[in-house]
């Protein structure tokens, strides 16, 4: 087992109504102007931005808007946040959504305590982060882990560059679940967020470091719990039991829980990022739309671990080492198609593309050859084009 250190400062309340004391949190956690962050209409459209409004008021919190955030969350939304930030006095972000608005308020947070540095310089690690707002959230669907994550993704929309930052500064102060408030959560956004939920902890267990029991078991059981629970949840959206599941599953999943020994991996990350920088698709389905592919790729470099996967996710205990190994990704692969999820390009809905294409998308996940991805395997540029290449039907 590797050293660790395992800190979530973030306050976690779960449960029906809990919504309703978002204003007494902010309070808490030292608030006193805030910032309500919001994406493109559900939030308003459900009512749940209407209590929070009334709430924050009628706890006499003076509070600003910024609406509009959109999937594949755009930097130039968290620039205009910063400026509201400064130009009101704002000490403290409301994040009320999913993974894009969290990670837009994380940006607002970064940029406004940091008011001489251009956010980006952070997210392109040419600045370290050492100071940050405090940020709250209120989740509305179970899938990136956000809410209680170290990272943040954004997307430069002037030089199309999709980039995580993971710092402790990105710890949200609290996180609001209430699994009511994902009921209205379209089938597709529902499965993108099972396969991400996944993948955060399948993206931890194929580590090069092996043989950490607990925190295999950990992995282990919150897969199989998301199966089952996703399968449920696809078919019948409704179900306050199976949402429940999959929301405290999502945030385990990438809080670190599931990884705490071991290296993470990412590599299916990075390369599902580069899919969402360039044709702008959703997160999870840009994931499973390659993952077969990376692990049929992957998989000859340490059967043993993949067998270990099929048989401790989906039991499959006859046949060789490498039997099994492969039968486990046929099984996973199999499972993002039941829900609804692309396993390939053409599935994602960007087409075949072209040599030129390929490569293009290849050498920009590495850099442009600056940097490898992924730690199970080290993949460089040639090895990223061969995987979109089996990813492209
Ligand atoms: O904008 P609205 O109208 O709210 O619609 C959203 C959006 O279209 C909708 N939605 C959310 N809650 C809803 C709802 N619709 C109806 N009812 C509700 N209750 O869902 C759509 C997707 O929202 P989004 O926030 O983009 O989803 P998700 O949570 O999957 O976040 C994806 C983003 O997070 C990043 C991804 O790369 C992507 O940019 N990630 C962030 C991570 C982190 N910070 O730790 C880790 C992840 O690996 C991931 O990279
Ligand atoms: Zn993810």
């Amino acid at each position: 087992m590797k050293d660790f250190t395992f800190h979530i400062p973030t306050e976690v309340v779960f449960g029906r109504g809990t919504e309703r004391q978002a204003a007494e949190l902010v309070k808490k956690h030292g608030g006193t102007k805030v910032l309500l962050v919001s994406g493109g209409h559900s939030a308003e459209k459900s009512g749940l931005l209407g209590r929070i409004r009334q709430d924050l008021t009628a706890a006499g919190i003076p509070f600003e808007s910024l609406s509009g955030v959109q999937p594949n969350p755009r930097l130039s939304l968290a620039e205009k946040g910063v400026e509201i930030v400064l130009k009101n006095g704002i000490d403290f972000i409301l994040a009320v959504g999913g993974g894009s608005v969290i990670d837009t308020a994380k940006g607002i947070a970064i940029g406004a305590a940091n008011p001489g540095t251009p956010i980006w310089d952070f997210w392109s690690q040419k600045v370290p982060v050492t100071k940050s707002l405090p940020v709250g959230v209120i989740l509305t669907i179970p899938a990136a882990g956000s809410e209680m994550s170290d990272s943040a993704v954004l997307t430069n929309d002037t030089i199309h560059q999709k980039r995580g930052l993971s710092t402790q500064w990105n710890r949200p102060k609290f996180a609001i679940m209430n699994p009511e408030l994902t009921l209205t959560l379209p089938v597709y956004q529902v499965a993108c967020g099972v396969a991400d939920i996944m993948m955060h902890t399948m993206e931890r267990y194929f580590s090069p470091v092996v043989g950490n029991e607990l925190t295999d078991a950990i992995a282990v059981a919150l897969l199989r719990t998301v199966i089952r629970n996703g399968k449920i949840a696809v078919g019948d959206p409704h179900n306050y039991d199976a949402m429940s599941e999959l929301m405290w599953a999502g945030s385990l999943s990438h809080n670190n829980l599931t990884g705490l020994g071991g290296i993470k991996d990412f590599a299916t990350h990075q390369l599902g990022h580069e899919l969402s920088a360039t044709f702008n698709v959703a997160h999870g389905a840009s994931l499973t739309s390659v993952w077969g592919s990376w692990a049929k790729y992957c998989m000859p470099h340490n059967p043993e671990r993949f067998a270990s996967f099929a048989e401790g996710v989906w039991q499959i205990t006859e046949g060789s080492t490498e039997e099994k190994a492969l039968r486990g990704i046929e099984k996973t692969v199999d499972y993002f198609r039941s829900i609804g999820m692309p396993v390939c390009l053409s599935e994602l809905g960007v087409g075949i593309q072209s040599e030129e294409e390929l490569r293009g998308l290849a050498d920009r996940c590495v850099f442009h050859g600056t940097r490898t991805i992924g730690q199970f395997l080290k993949l460089d540029g040639e090895d990223c084009y061969r995987i979109y290449k089996d990813a492209n039907h």
